[in-house]
């Protein structure tokens, strides 16, 4: 059984972040999150992945190439134009076993594997959707299911009063190859709107398993952030690098902190990392590897990507930089989220 990474998309709601840029290679923690979720999913058995790409699929390719580097094996599947969620599963269809499983490549989560496994098993029909249960389930795929956990209905992004529930697709799934029938090659179908529904109508076994474990979809800023704030606060167990230093610290290699600098927990700081004279890092800060940042600034609840340089007496709130950021000094930012040069980035 291999696993097929759903990660073409444009990732338009984290702009400018995702200009060039997959969204599933967003740092999460100083490490492309594509990387977690490999990284997960191997530790749960998977060996051989396949990765659905298009929007600058080479940050992927030079990141991961065949995936030696990993102990596993990756394949590409790119789209020639954007296929939608379905049409992109279709596109690949040449690399994948008879049973696999589909990962939107933006969720994160820790989710155990198995009990989705064991229900499909159980179940015998052709699809097993992952689910979880969300307070406001207007941004994802609703379900409505039976006693058995069969899907009578799946509505994406219904209104409030059309949500026929509060249990959402998260976003991964089960799958039978012999599905890929019902998808029509060569044009755009959305999974969501279009293959599910269809799957349901024709009575060909589309059952959902509500996981537990964290989860959330990093598309949006808000999300993106808040995402952070959880792991510092270790509301989840993702890996964070670098060594705890105080309670809430995390201080990576060859840092170079000036004097008089206070590090407010929670803050995450990457390897070499310069911190100028009397600057006030945290609470609820990401430093990327190689940032240099000047004397008396001030950030706090603001994640920077690596190689970004801010200048003296700078103030940062609730700021997100893409890599390479450099900042002039004495500026003041809330909530700006930016790449290099506050335009593209290279
Ligand atoms: N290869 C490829 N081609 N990938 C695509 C395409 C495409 O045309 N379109 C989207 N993707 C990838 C995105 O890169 C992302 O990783 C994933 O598919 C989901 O796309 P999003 O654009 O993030 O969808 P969403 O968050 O609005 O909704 C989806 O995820 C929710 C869970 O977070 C839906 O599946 C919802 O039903 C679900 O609840
Ligand atoms: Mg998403």
């Amino acid at each position: 059984m291999n696993a097929l990474l759903l990660a073409g998309g444009l990732g338009t709601r984290l702009k400018p972040l995702t200009e060039t840029l997959p969204k599933p290679m967003a740092l999460i923690a100083n490490r492309p999150w594509l990387e977690h979720v490999i990284v997960h999913l191997k530790k749960q058995g998977i060996q051989n992945f396949v990765i659905a790409v298009k929007h600058h699929p080479e940050k992927i390719q030079n990141h991961f190439g065949n995936g030696e580097k990993w102990g596993i094996t990756i394949q590409y599947a790119m789209e020639d134009s954007l296929k939608g969620t379905a049409g992109a599963i279709k596109n690949a269809e040449r690399y994948l076993d008879d049973r696999f499983i589909v990962v939107n490549a933006d969720i994160v989560h820790e989710i155990d594997l198995n009990p989705l496994l064991e229900f499909h098993r159980k179940h015998g029909g052709n699809v097993t959707i992952g689910l979880t249960e969300v307070d406001d389930p207007t941004q994802y795929g609703v379900v409505q299911q039976d006693g058995a956990g069969r899907i009578l209905r799946f509505v994406e992004k219904p209104r409030l009063e059309e949500a026929p529930s509060r249990r959402i697709n998260a976003g991964i799934y089960v799958m039978e190859k012999k599905v890929l029938s019902f998808i029509p090659p060569d044009r755009e179908v959305s999974i969501e709107r279009e293959t599910f529904p269809l799957l349901i109508t024709r009575n060909a076994g589309v059952y959902g398993k509500v996981i537990s474990g964290y989860w959330m979809d990093m598309g949006t800023k808000d999300r993106y952030r808040r995402i952070h704030w959880d792991v510092l606060n270790r509301v989840n167990n993702l890996p964070i690098p670098g060594k705890e230093s105080g309670k809430g610290i995390w201080l990576g290699k060859n840092c170079d902190i000036g004097p008089g600098v206070l590090l407010i927990p929670p803050v995450l700081i990457g390897d070499n990392v310069v911190i100028g004279e009397r600057s006030i890092i945290g609470p609820f800060s990401v430093i990327g590897n190689d940032c240099v940042i000047g004397r008396n600034v001030r950030c706090s609840e603001t994640i920077m990507w690596d190689r970004c340089k801010i200048n003296d007496a700078t103030h940062l709130s609730n700021c997100i930089f893409g890599y390479d950021l450099e900042m002039g000094s004495k500026h003041i930012l809330h909530e700006a989220v930016m790449n290099r040069m506050g335009v593209l980035q290279a």
